[in-house]
């Protein structure tokens, strides 16, 4: 180790996720569903904000909790949601941006956090940095929230229950039984409940229910990077209990500033952008790629986002997705996502032909495989 380097820096390690891009960047024409992000453009409206925000000279800092207007409004929505008389809300950069400065606020070093395998590579990676210690609920075969398993990973020193749904990396979604149960745990516990909603928009049989309906100390974590196809923006938000937002908000002036001005102009126009062409075109992806697999590979059908989590027909993932790249098709071994390297992740969030494409490669290997 470089002897420059902080000791936290080797607490968790990315090279699982660059060795598949390695491996991408060799291949000429791949078919692509490895990426986390919607395949449609930020919506033109959106794009015309920012840049009539860029022209009228709207580049400086915002205020750290971001510009009024946006703010005022997802106030006004949460309060419509909720009517919790003490959810406050403030403008963060992305939903990275918010979980990082969730953890930075809120984890002492020894703290536990509770969260399901598989999971969102982040988590491991930010809980780590601030000395927290990771209790991963194993949530396979089905991949659900299961209120008896969390209650059995609690411990005296957790502190977080960290969810997830529509959960990157399965597309599962939790049932409302299942978040009444958890975030009513969390509240009898007194152990702080993070909401990872940054898929909410993206639920394809059911309406979006969030755990803060049940817990009015839920700390709710959103954004419009995949609902708007805005990634690159870094537009996010966080709602919750205000003496820890203001907490959340001390630690984003020292660290984030803001998020960019421009964007958050962008994302109050957002706001107003009808997405359900977006999101029945999605479900239709979903419904073509489970119609097919379902004759060739186990899984577990995704309610949301746009992730599919199948079983590898071999016992190493990892070695499947060596061989679905020799064939050209980009998929991440789900050895990144969790302890197991049983599985592997399909986005849909791609052109129907790169699917059509990409279902006919997992078809063939599931038949030589046989
Ligand atoms: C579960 C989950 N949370 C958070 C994020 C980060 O999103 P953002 O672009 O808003 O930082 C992602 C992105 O992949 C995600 O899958």
């Amino acid at each position: 180790m470089h002897p420059w380097l902080a000791q936290r820096t080797t607490a968790f390690e990315s090279s699982g996720i660059r060795k598949v891009f390695d491996l991408a960047a060799k291949l000429k024409d791949p078919i692509n569903l490895s990426i986390g992000q919607p395949d449609f453009d930020v919506p033109d409206e959106i794009k015309t904000a920012a840049t009539d925000a860029i022209n009228e000279g709207k580049n400086a800092y915002s205020p750290t909790q971001g510009i009024g207007p946006l703010r005022e409004k997802l106030k006004a929505t949460i309060d419509s949601q909720f009517a919790h008389a003490d959810r406050d809300v403030f403008v963060s950069s992305g939903t990275s941006g918010g979980l990082m400065l969730a953890m930075l606020s809120m984890i002492n070093p020894g703290d536990e956090v509770i969260y399901l395998d598989p999971y969102f590579v982040m988590y491991p990676a930010l809980l780590e940095m601030c000395g927290g210690v990771s209790v991963r609920v194993d949530s396979s075969p089905d991949f659900r929230l299961n209120p008896d398993k969390i209650a059995a990973a609690i411990t005296p020193r957790t502190k977080m229950i960290l969810v997830n749904s529509p959960a990157n990396p399965t597309g599962i979604t939790a049932s409302v039984e299942e978040l009444e149960a958890v975030a009513k745990l969390a509240a009898e516990k007194n152990i702080a409940l993070l909401s990872d909603e940054i898929y909410s928009r993206f639920m394809f049989d059911e309406d979006f229910v969030s755990p803060a309906k049940f817990n009015d100390q839920t700390i709710v974590i959103d954004g419009f990077s995949k609902s708007h196809a805005m990634t690159g923006w870094r537009v996010g938000y966080v709602h919750g209990p205000s003496e820890v937002i203001a907490a959340m908000l001390k630690v984003q002036q020292y660290s984030f500033v803001c998020s960019p001005q421009p964007a958050q102009w962008g994302a109050l126009r957002a706001m107003e952008v009808n997405l359900s062409g977006h999101i029945d075109d999605y479900r239709r992806k979903r419904d073509l790629i489970c119609e097919g697999l379902a004759d060739y590979y186990e899984f577990a059908k995704p309610g949301g986002a746009f992730y599919l989590y199948p079983k590898a027909p071999i016992d190493s993932g990892s070695k499947f997705v060596e061989m679905a790249i020799e064939r050209g098709l980009l998929i991440i071994p789900g050895k990144i996502f969790s302890q197991h390297d049983s599985h592997f992740r399909i986005s849909f969030a791609a052109s129907d032909e790169t699917l059509h494409r990409g279902i006919k490669v997992l078809q063939d290997l599931a038949r030589e495989l046989k």
